[in-house]
């Protein structure tokens, strides 16, 4: 794993060697200092610093994670859960593995100060399948931190107890969903829910629960410590506070985990920060927040990549996995190959995202195979249009979107196969 830094990293000095175990945490990474100062906080306050961090969700929407939490009811007849995501499906994206990997006490004692501030004794991370080594680890960690007092009951002398469960998936890319999560952690199929109720009102068990993602939760130790506004500073962009972890992977030279200041890049930059497109070869194309995220072109780099900016030029952050691809990829092969994935990973609870997603890759194949029709592409764009925003989780809109950029972006490739000049 190659890593670059700028400016006041947070984590990606950790990213090697070994899990770092409740020892090295204590002494060389202020260690359950941040919770220990959170005991003697008011829920508010924490909330109040973690709304002043600017701290967004990372996990894919970018909501402030402040707020979030703010919307969980102080009294609840239902016990409150906190869950962390840890599902890492959405391709592209590869950084909470190495969070759990070489910060698992990071995690638990975000963990820890998220529950105290919303009033949850129970967490749970619902970590995807695939993630033997990490959800071992992970087991290690928790159990070092029950055995010195870091979990369990009354902890640190505070007066709160606090459990907390791994739960492994079954490798679904739904189960990324929270309210998917939510289904799957409680036994049932992993199918997104009817919203509202959102999970603050009636989450897990039915409880007013709190989801975020590992990189999400691994901030707040640090906002404890330092202070929203120290972490709010660390970002360049009004909105987003804090460091990025971005995941580079395709075409370039260094492909890996390169942790920046929020908002203080272009995806240009980012691209020579892992060392420029693979063998010198030309840029065609930037997938700049896993498989989801409508395709940019080599002439739409110079944005600044987070949330909002990428917002404005028609695509988004998503997860930060930044995906590469020079002059000589094929642009239909790529997308045909994604929309299987979709197709594969719809849970086929609604009729637009379950036919649509096989329809589109149908239509792909055919087009790739040689096949297709010269009014296929309007055919897919018609069928983008009949899944974006009528499904009950975002899943479709993440299989749409990237299809119609793709055939918008880069129509002449498609036409090539169509007059049968290419073949897959
Ligand atoms: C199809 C789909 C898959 C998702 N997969 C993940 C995932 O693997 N990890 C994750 O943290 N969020 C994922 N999300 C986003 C979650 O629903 C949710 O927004 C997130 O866990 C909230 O945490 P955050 O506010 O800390 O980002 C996914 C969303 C959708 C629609």
């Amino acid at each position: 794993m190659i890593m670059a830094q700028q400016h006041e990293p947070m984590y990606i000095q950790y990213f090697n060697d070994e899990c770092r175990p409740l020892s090295f945490y204590l002494e060389k990474m202020n260690g359950y200092a941040a919770s220990k100062k959170a005991f003697g906080m008011s829920q508010d306050d924490i909330i109040n610093e973690v709304k002043k961090s600017n701290l967004r969700g990372r996990g894919g929407a970018g909501f402030p994670t402040g707020m979030k939490w703010g919307f969980i009811p102080k009294q609840s007849a239902k016990p409150k859960y906190l869950v962390c995501n840890a599902d890492e499906s959405e391709p592209g994206t590869f950084k909470d593995r190495d969070l759990m990997r070489y910060t698992p006490h990071l995690l638990i004692e975000g963990m820890l100060i998220a529950a105290f501030a919303v009033g949850a004794h129970h967490g749970y991370i619902y970590i995807r399948g695939e993630y033997t080594r990490e959800a071992k680890l992970l087991q290690i960690a928790i159990d070092e931190a029950y055995a010195k007092g870091y979990l369990g009951k009354n902890v640190q002398g505070s007066g709160f107890d606090f459990d907390l469960t791994v739960h492994r998936g079954a490798g679904a890319y739904i189960c990324g969903e929270e309210t998917g999560l939510l289904n799957s952690l409680e036994g049932k199929r992993g199918e997104p829910r009817v919203k509202p109720p959102f999970p603050a009102q009636a989450g897990a068990f039915g409880g007013p629960t709190v989801v975020n993602n590992v990189e999400t939760l691994t901030a707040v130790p640090y906002i404890i410590n330092k202070g929203g506004e120290w972490f709010s500073a660390l970002g360049k962009v009004e909105k987003s506070g804090g460091t990025r972890i971005i995941c580079v992977s395709g075409h370039v030279n260094k492909p890996g985990l390169y942790e920046i200041n929020a908002g203080s890049m272009t995806v240009r930059q980012i691209i020579d920060l892992a060392g420029g497109v693979l063998g010198g070869k030309k840029l065609k194309a930037v997938i700049p927040g896993g498989s989801s995220a409508p395709v940019l072109t080599a002439d739409e780099i110079d944005v600044i990549y987070d949330i909002e900016p990428l917002m404005k030029v028609g695509t988004m952050m998503g997860s930060a996995a930044m995906m590469v691809v020079s002059e000589d990829y094929c642009m239909v092969k790529l997308i045909q190959r994604i929309t299987k994935f979709y197709a594969h990973e719809s849970c086929g609870q609604c009729t637009p995202c379950r036919e649509g997603c096989k329809w589109m890759e149908d239509v792909l194949e055919r087009i790739l195979h040689g096949k297709g029709r010269e009014q296929d592409l309007n055919l897919l764009l018609d069928i983008t249009d009949n899944i974006a925003g009528k499904t009950l989780c975002a899943l479709g809109d993440a299989a749409a979107g990237p299809v119609a950029s793709f055939v918008k972006k880069f129509k002449p490739e498609f036409e090539a196969y169509i007059r049968g000049e290419k073949h897959g």
